[in-house]
């Protein structure tokens, strides 16, 4: 078995993108953490999954509230990964946010945003692997936001 550290070096050299992931807990309260740790699963059904750290203070959000809103980062919103990677009282603070139907809350300005229906939880050793089925999905033509090497990229999509 590897060390964490072994596993920290050998996994920060998979370049990804940058998600922030929020849902509402049953009380209303809103919770967003950022998450790379997020791909696609199947396409039929319309299936994603991420993984979520059992001691992040949102973890129990997603599961109480069964769905949650996937944001794909464009590259002017690395503020916004750095706000949700930290543990504050508020996270939102600053940050414009609207509704979908289901009252989640939706990021403004995101390159992709998928909102989505829990479907299956799997445990994971220290995280839980979250399968959403996407209802709703919107696209904008922003250039991506990449972490790779434990430092914030950017990618010409022209290049
Ligand atoms: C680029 C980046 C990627 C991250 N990816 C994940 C991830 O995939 N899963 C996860 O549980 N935490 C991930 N984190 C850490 C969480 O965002 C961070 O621990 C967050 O503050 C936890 O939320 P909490 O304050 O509610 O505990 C990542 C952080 C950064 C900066």
């Amino acid at each position: 078995m590897i060390s964490n550290e072994e596993f920290r070096r050998a996994l920060s050299h998979f370049a990804s993108g940058v998600t922030v992931i929020t849902t509402r807990d049953r009380g209303g309260a809103p919770h967003g953490i950022t998450v790379s740790a997020f791909c696609s699963v199947s396409e039929e059904p319309p299936l994603v999954l991420a993984c979520i750290n059992k001691t992040t203070g949102s973890h129990y959000a997603f599961i109480e509230r069964g769905a949650f809103v996937v944001h794909i980062l464009g590259e002017h919103q690395r503020h916004i990964s750095e706000q949700f990677a930290e543990p504050m009282l508020d996270k939102f603070a600053g940050i414009t946010t609207l509704e979908t139907e289901n009252g989640l809350p939706v990021i403004e300005g995101a390159l992709v945003t998928l909102e989505c229906t829990l479907v299956q939880s799997y445990d994971g050793g220290d995280h839980s692997i979250l399968v959403g089925e996407i209802d709703r999905s919107t696209v904008n033509d922003f250039k991506p936001l990449i972490y790779f090497r434990g430092d914030y990229r950017r990618i010409d999509p022209r290049d």
